[in-house]
């Protein structure tokens, strides 16, 4: 899949990966700040680090004055940590001031982001807090005196509603008012909960609840994508199977639950065979040369084919 990334989001993600002079692709030794968001089973992952030049009187007065990062993921996600290390090097901002930072002025410096692709800023947002949050302990400043509440604090707490992706319910209620996500494809889009075994979509207290309670059922609903084919609903169960039908189940559910999130990342799946219970799959694009692979074989592909189609299948990589 072809993205439609902007010239200026291309010319950031090349000069990046050349290293080119100016660009930020690294980590700062022993930094003032850091900070991690993401995880690489999920697909993304971004370590951001950064450097003050010290106030001696007042840590309030630290400027940030070199920012790094590391990050597992795809050109977005590149780009957006470039633009994330650009706009707080250029702003001589302190890390307080940093925090005003958002994903929307990470996506807009890149001259916009297709909407498949708005996590990679939200990330890059999620990392600089995590990163401030760190230096505020360094340097003993007391963020909740100064009326100052890192989001993540709120959300490490409370329920979990996507568990493929470990996000919770106030991280969720606070993104889908501040991103103005209106759909469930939307959520996943920007935040990626939902983006794998699909049960937190319509289950209680799951996604499309949070949606009907922020913004009311019928602005939410009628925008929702098709959902996919639900084989469990339509077919006989497991034990009932002919291993053709087995087989054909294992085919509807790769196609209809599985291959549209890999492909939405670049990636994509090749079923090879069936023996048993046991599915043989390679991945292909982009997650072929994955470190994370292997977890992504584990807890997105061979999870969501025991949750749909029986809970025996052991998926195995050839
Ligand atoms: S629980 Fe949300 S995608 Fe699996």
């Amino acid at each position: 899949m072809a993205w439609e990334y902007s010239e200026k989001t291309k010319q950031i993600f090349m000069d990046a990966v050349h290293g080119k002079p100016g660009t930020h692709m690294g980590e700062i030794e022993n930094a003032d700040g850091f900070g991690e968001h993401g995880s690489i089973v999920c697909g993304d992952a971004l370590r951001f680090t950064f450097r003050v030049a010290k106030d001696p009187a007042d840590p309030l007065g630290d400027v940030i004055t070199e920012a790094r990062y590391l990050t597992f993921g795809c050109t977005s996600a590149i780009a957006a940590s470039e633009a994330l290390c650009a706009i707080i090097e250029h702003g001589r901002y302190t890390p307080v001031q940093a925090l005003k930072i958002t994903n929307r002025d990470i996506v807009d410096f890149l001259g916009g982001l297709p909407s498949q692709k708005i996590h990679c800023s939200v990330m890059g947002a999620e990392a600089l807090e995590a990163a401030v949050f760190n230096w505020s302990v360094k340097r003993g400043v007391n963020l909740d005196a100064l009326g100052v509440r890192l989001r993540m604090k709120d959300e490490d707490e409370g329920r979990i509603v996507c568990k493929c992706f470990t996000i919770t319910e106030p991280y969720l209620r606070r993104r889908i008012r501040e991103l103005n996500l209106r759909t469930i494809p939307e959520i996943t889009a920007a935040l990626k909960a939902g983006g794998a075994c699909a049960s937190c979509h319509h289950a209680p207290g799951g996604l499309q609840d949070l949606l009907d309670e922020t913004w009311g059922r019928a602005d939410t609903v009628v925008k929702d994508a098709p959902r996919p084919p639900d084989p469990v609903a339509t077919a006989p169960a497991p034990a009932d199977l002919s291993p053709f039908q087995f087989m054909r189940r294992v085919e509807q559910v790769i196609e209809g639950a599985i291959r549209p999130l890999l492909q939405a990342d670049g990636g994509d799946l090749e079923l090879v065979d069936i023996k048993d219970r046991i599915v043989y799959c390679r991945l292909a694009g982009a997650c072929a040369g994955c470190a994370g692979a292997q977890m992504t074989l584990k807890m997105m592909v061979e999870r969501t084919l025991k949750e749909q189609v029986d809970e025996r299948i052991r998926v195995v990589a050839v």
